[in-house]
């Protein structure tokens, strides 16, 4: 670009046409039936990945070994892996891709990583599971409040829907499910309206997916997940949704809420006083190891209906838990 337009490298970024970046989207936000069947594929293969670690863990291994049996997946699938993988017993820690740690008993290891394929589409796929053959107590209550704003939250995902309307009823979800255990109070509407319940959701329900894993980010997220009419919010956890426009028929996305119980982030907003009428932060002492869940799917969106891509990959505490005492 710089020596076809003969402009400086620095000035390219500022003289990009708003309206060809536009239109670019607008044509690769629907996905080709071949497209989907590449999407698929990485999927699939990301499942694999996903079940091969519920498989192998086990206490005293290295957060390393288990990234690198997956890393091999993708690659031995002809592919690659779309992303570093995120694989953790520090869940709580948003993109953290530090594999030092040592599986301990009783932790839970969060798993974000997809294949890409050798076409180039990603897959983009998280999975929480306990070291320990079985969940906790404590583990399986927030799980399942995860799980119920995964499912309701693709349920949802159909077109003329704004993205940003179901990550709202996410939250509201997890709000919900937090007041129940006695950890949030007060008027939910309220809470998630003034974004309280991002101390424990603090991103976007999910974005776009295609030859990107954030697809199209390189054009400029605003123009992929945004329109003139609605804008970016500024409020914390809100200004992460990557996506918030109406969903369209063809649109391949993730569905991706979590749970995290942020230590550094308690503290902070405790001290501050922060969303006191919303959040116990007394009960939130039993929670501080706790680390985190997050839970995602790819989908494509049809005038049927939300379709989960890929062959189906082990979710339910009981799939999860069967997989964890594979001999
Ligand atoms: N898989 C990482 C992310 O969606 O940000
Ligand atoms: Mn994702």
């Amino acid at each position: 670009m710089h020596r076809w337009l003969g402009l400086p490298i620095d000035d390219l970024q500022e003289a990009a046409s708003v309206e060809l970046i536009k239109a670019v989207v607008n044509i690769a936000s629907v996905k080709s039936a071949e497209e989907i069947k590449e999407i698929e594929k990485a999927v699939t293969i990301s499942g694999a990945m996903h079940e091969a670690a519920m498989k192998a863990a086990r206490p005293g291994m290295k957060e390393a070994e288990l990234a690198g049996l997956i890393e091999g997946i993708a690659l031995a699938n002809d592919g690659d892996v779309a992303y570093p993988v995120i694989l953790s017993v520090d869940g709580q820690i948003l993109h953290n891709h530090y594999h030092g740690n040592t599986l301990e008993e009783g932790r839970l290891v969060l798993v974000d990583a997809g294949a890409e394929t050798s076409g180039h589409y990603a897959g983009d796929i998280t999975r929480t599971f306990p070291v320990s053959k079985t969940f906790t107590a404590q583990q399986k209550e927030i799980y399942e409040i995860v799980l119920k704003a995964e499912i309701d939250s693709i349920a949802q995902t159909t077109v003329g829907t704004r993205f940003l309307d179901v990550h709202l009823g996410a939250a509201k979800i997890i709000a919900s499910g937090l007041k129940d255990l006695g950890l949030m109070k007060g008027d939910l509407d309220e809470a998630v309206a003034q974004g309280a319940h991002a101390l424990f959701f603090p991103h976007g329900l999910g974005h776009m997916l295609g030859l990107d894993v954030h697809d199209m980010e390189d054009l400029g997220e605003q123009y992929v997940g945004y329109t003139d009419s609605l804008s970016r919010s500024k409020q914390f956890g809100l200004r992460s949704l990557r996506l918030a426009r109406a969903l369209e028929p063809g649109f391949v996305l993730t569905v991706e809420p979590g749970i995290y119980f942020i230590p550094q982030l308690i503290q902070l907003w405790e001290s501050e006083g922060k969303f006191k009428d919303f959040i116990n932060y007394d009960k939130l002492t039993d929670y501080l190891g706790f680390g985190g869940i997050r839970i995602e799917d790819n989908i494509l969106v049809t005038p049927d209906g939300p379709r989960i891509l890929g062959h189906p990959i082990a979710k339910t505490i009981d799939e999860v838990e069967a997989l964890r005492n594979f001999k």
